[in-house]
């Protein structure tokens, strides 16, 4: 059949003999390649024979079935076990968690946040560690006793305050292997909507993030919208605002600009928080600059709850997933990025200085001074893989001038959406987590979905993005040329294309070759590699378990090979909810994983607790019962 390219040409080697630097790399990446054994011309897909080229010694643990219970379950000869949920008391004085959602701002601000999402876990010693975590935004329905139908200024302050990060210290219990949090900790700190901090780098202190309240545009009430991660070697937190576009409203006729339309302004409060009814600041049409103040990548160091957080401006405006750092071989910091809304991009910081790990002070400020760029991709006729660029966004090249409406670089990262389109940048399916390989440099980022792609015309089916309507989402991976992640030009392949083979068959909805009726999923979002170079996807998907997504249960935590493409389900979760963020103890033996919003739009949930208790945000721990490495040999 013509549209399926040959076992040899499958192999053949030569368009990608420069991309990795040793053989082992590249044998892994031809074998991942050709697990995908699914090509874009005549959208025909072949299953026959072995999925898999070789057998894995990365995954050791039994797949898990779906699941529609209202239970996180993992795999035969493994436990687990919640470790925190929202509204846990972590500083002193916190009352204890009250389900009957009467409790005010003022206990709130001292309990663990709401809606757990990315952590990451900063080792102490072996038994003993931080685990930051971010508290993305909040479930209404839980939050109050009404519902959400009757916000006070108090309800206001109690919502900001569900936001933010938490920062906890954690024990591991020498006997079970479990790990258990001190509340009252000295190092537990809360960061939300409500806590000052700085502006540095190129944007600080731009007329465009001036306010009335901070003429200078320097300093920051609060961050929220806390969606995923990043941890740097020099023992600091990467916070990254996603969705801060939803906080702001007004109750006035508000006349938006594009670049507010662009960063999904609206003044139409009936999604929104209501945040602007009681704290000015948030309504549009009085304090048009205060939404420019956030969607940023923030910094702090969470050894120090004194130190205040900083937003690094250098890294660009939008709605930021996560931020996957990596320090490349000289010496140079480099930041992925993933802006999360349909159609938008993925981007690349790189700094202009260099990490020295004997020279802390100086590291502290590598995320303030270097380079955007953005990526745009271009396919290789009629297959799933092909090459890619990355475009510099910076003011007084690529055409980014005061004639495109960008007056200086402050502006170009203000509004990077609109410098990326500008300079052609790809429109991507709605690009979630990046993670970088820890021993062969191929980096991956998750594209959970997009119903616009095919029907928006600036969102042309094609390249990493080959469905139209894609509800089930792909992971693409790249290879930055010579393995030099400063170089300005990659290779690319479709590491995996979601989809359900029962309900489709012979085209691109049916999902490449590594998925199959027993391990199928949508949405990819969440993505991490352990140390041994597994990669874990969480999914924040559809959880009908009808149509299109039939047979797919509740969202899930997926676990896959890198070198031989092959994926098995390891855990589910509750009803209602998305798994979202996964970090591991200093040993590997304990994974912590994030349940969020079980119950979520009021769905029948009552997780963790069980019985009639109202469902809550939860970290969860999960062990081996042999107290071996998570999926260790
Ligand atoms: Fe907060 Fe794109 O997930
Ligand atoms: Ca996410
Ligand atoms: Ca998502
Ligand atoms: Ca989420």
């Amino acid at each position: 059949m013509s549209s399926i390219m040959s076992h040899q040409q499958r192999n053949t080697p030569t368009d990608f003999s420069t991309m990795v630097s040793d053989a082992v790399d590249r044998r892994a990446f031809l074998k991942g390649s050709a697990a995908l054994s699914l090509f874009l011309a005549g959208a025909t897909i072949s299953r026959s024979g072995a999925v898999f080229s070789q057998p894995t010694t990365l995954l050791t643990f039994s797949q898990v079935s779906t699941s529609t219970d209202d239970t996180f379950r993992v795999p035969a000869g493994y436990s687990a076990r919640p470790l925190v949920s929202w509204g846990d008391p972590l500083l002193p004085g916190a009352p204890p968690y009250d389900e009957s959602g009467t409790q005010t701002s003022a206990a709130q601000r001292l309990q663990m946040g709401d809606n757990n999402d990315a952590m990451c876990l900063f080792g102490i010693s072996q038994d003993h560690a931080l685990l930051v975590v971010n508290n993305e935004y909040s479930n209404l329905h839980t939050l109050y006793s009404h519902g959400g139908s009757a916000i006070t200024a108090d309800d206001v302050l109690k919502d900001q305050y569900a936001h933010g990060v938490s920062v906890m210290e954690v024990r591991r219990n020498t006997t079970t292997g479990f790990w258990y949090y001190l509340a009252d900790a000295p190092l537990n700190r809360r960061i939300t909507a409500q806590t000052p901090m700085l502006v540095r780098g190129p944007a600080a202190g731009h007329a465009l993030l001036r306010t009335s309240a901070d003429p200078t545009g320097t300093r920051v009430q609060g961050t929220f919208g806390n969606c995923a991660n990043g941890q740097t070697p020099w023992g600091t937190y990467l916070t990254c605002e996603e969705n801060t576009n939803d906080y702001f409203a007004s109750s006035s006729e508000v006349s938006l600009t594009p670049a507010q339309q662009r960063y999904g302004l609206d003044t139409d409060d009936e999604y929104n928080r209501e945040w602007f009814r009681h704290d000015e600041r948030f309504d549009l049409a009085r304090h048009p600059n205060e939404a420019n103040r956030f969607g940023w990548v923030v910094e702090f160091d969470p050894f120090d709850p004194q130190s205040e957080p900083v937003k690094r401006t250098a890294l660009g405006r939008f709605s930021h997933e996560n931020a996957a750092l990596t320090i490349n071989r000289d010496g140079r910091v480099i930041v992925y990025m993933g802006d999360d809304a349909r159609g938008e991009h993925i981007y690349k910081f790189v700094s202009a200085g260099r990490y020295d790990p004997q020279d802390a002070p100086a590291n502290r400020h590598l995320l303030d001074e270097g380079t955007l760029y953005v990526a745009h991709f271009s396919a290789n006729p009629g297959e799933l893989k092909g090459q890619g660029r990355w475009i510099e966004l910076t003011h007084g090249k690529n055409g980014l001038d005061a004639g495109s409406g960008f007056n200086d670089q402050a502006e170009v990262l203000i509004f990077a959406r609109l410098a990326a389109t500008a300079v052609g940048a790809t429109t991507m399916d709605r690009p979630e987590w990046i993670a970088v390989h820890p021993h062969n440099g191929s980096v991956l980022c998750t594209l959970t979905n997009n119903r616009n792609r095919g029907t928006n015309p600036e969102q042309q089916t094609g390249g990493p993005n080959p469905r139209a309507e894609n509800h089930y989402g792909q992971i693409v991976r790249w290879w930055p040329e010579d393995n030099d992640h400063g170089r300005a030009t990659f290779q690319w392949d479709l590491f995996v294309l979601a989809g359900n083979p029962v309900v489709h068959s012979g085209n691109l909805y049916a999902g490449s070759s590594n998925i199959n009726p027993d391990n199928m999923f949508n949405s990819p979002d969440g993505l991490a590699f352990d140390t041994d170079g597994r990669l874990w996807i969480q999914t924040d998907g559809n959880y009908s378990n009808n149509g299109d997504f039939a047979g797919m249960g509740n969202n899930q935590m997926l676990c896959a090979d890198p070198a031989t493409g092959e994926i098995r389900r390891f855990a589910t979760g509750p009803v209602g909810c998305e798994l979202t963020g996964v970090c591991f103890s200093p040993d590997q033996t304990t994974m912590f994983a994030g349940v969020q919003h079980p119950g979520e739009d009021g769905l029948p949930s009552h997780f963790p607790a069980g019985g009639n208790s109202k469902p809550r945000s939860t970290i969860m721990m999960i062990r081996r019962d042999d107290g071996g490495i998570i999926s260790g040999s």
